[in-house]
């Protein structure tokens, strides 16, 4: 099996949020697709560790917003990486109310969905949700998000929860990067040492993300001066958008 062959098949971007006894609920999900016109139908694969999973189920309604090209970065870092139970990924964001009570996400999106839950599937990790579309609107004309575009342009990756993961290790297995590492283990001594002087001003790439921490830059969002090497930052300092540790970020 080529896993390579997975990047072939297309998918957007959405915002699938919902809300439970008063409490709002939302996660980034590429897996959202239409499967009837007459009623429009609209199915998505929601992974069973994702808080707002139970939360779709019990309420039966969901909505989704469908991410614009140029979707802010943080949103998708904090819908998309981090819990409900330790975030309120609404606070900031500009919401209504759709006809079955879903909070609509506004910001970064180009159109939504309201939906009320018909059917549901056990598939193993993720459960699959079908819901029949009762309402929806165009926000704007601007493009939508895909996930190709999210892989190459923002070179960001989807975490374990997402149906398409792919283990980062088997992708490079195929394009032979665990070769090439090899070869560059064994070349002079003096290339070596040049590239240790060169690592105050390396950037660092977050393996959970893809958030590139570069030097020059600094994080202005955790305080962090420009001109700080990575080697220098706080060892409790996370990643600004997945909230990743030091250990999970690799020189580039
Ligand atoms: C690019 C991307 C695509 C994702 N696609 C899905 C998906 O289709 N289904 C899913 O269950 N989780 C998906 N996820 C993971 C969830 O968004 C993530 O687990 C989220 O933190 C769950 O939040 P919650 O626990 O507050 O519900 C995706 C994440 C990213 C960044």
């Amino acid at each position: 099996m080529k896993y390579k062959a997975f990047h072939k098949l297309s998918y957007g971007l959405y915002i699938i949020t919902t809300e439970l006894e008063g409490v709002k609920a939302g996660y980034i999900g590429n897996t959202a697709f239409q499967v009837t016109s007459e009623p429009p139908k609209i199915a998505i694969s929601s992974n069973k560790k994702n808080k707002t999973t139970e939360k779709i189920l019990k309420s039966k309604k969901f909505a989704l917003s469908v991410l614009q090209q140029e979707a802010n970065t943080s949103l998708i870092g904090e819908f998309g990486f981090m819990s409900g139970d330790d975030v309120d990924k609404f606070r900031d964001m500009e919401t209504i109310t759709a006809e079955t009570g879903s909070p609509i996400v506004l910001d970064s999106s180009v159109a939504w969905f309201d939906c009320k839950v018909i059917d549901s599937i056990d598939v193993g990790s993720h459960m699959l949700i079908i819901g029949e579309v009762v309402d929806s609107d165009v926000i704007s004309q601007e493009d939508a998000l895909t996930y190709a575009y999210y892989r190459e342009k923002f070179k960001m990756l989807a975490p374990r929860n997402a149906p398409t993961y792919i283990e980062k290790e088997k992708l490079e297995e195929e394009e032979g990067a665990k070769e090439k590492e090899a070869q560059a283990a064994e070349e002079p001594e003096q290339e070596t040492q040049k590239n240790e002087t060169e690592s105050d001003s390396s950037s660092f790439t977050c393996s959970i993300c893809g958030f590139q921490y570069n030097p020059e830059e600094g994080d202005p969002t955790a305080g962090i001066p420009p001109g700080t090497p990575f080697e220098d930052l706080p060892e409790d300092y996370k990643c600004p958008i997945c909230n990743a540790g030091k250990d999970y970020f690799n020189k580039d």
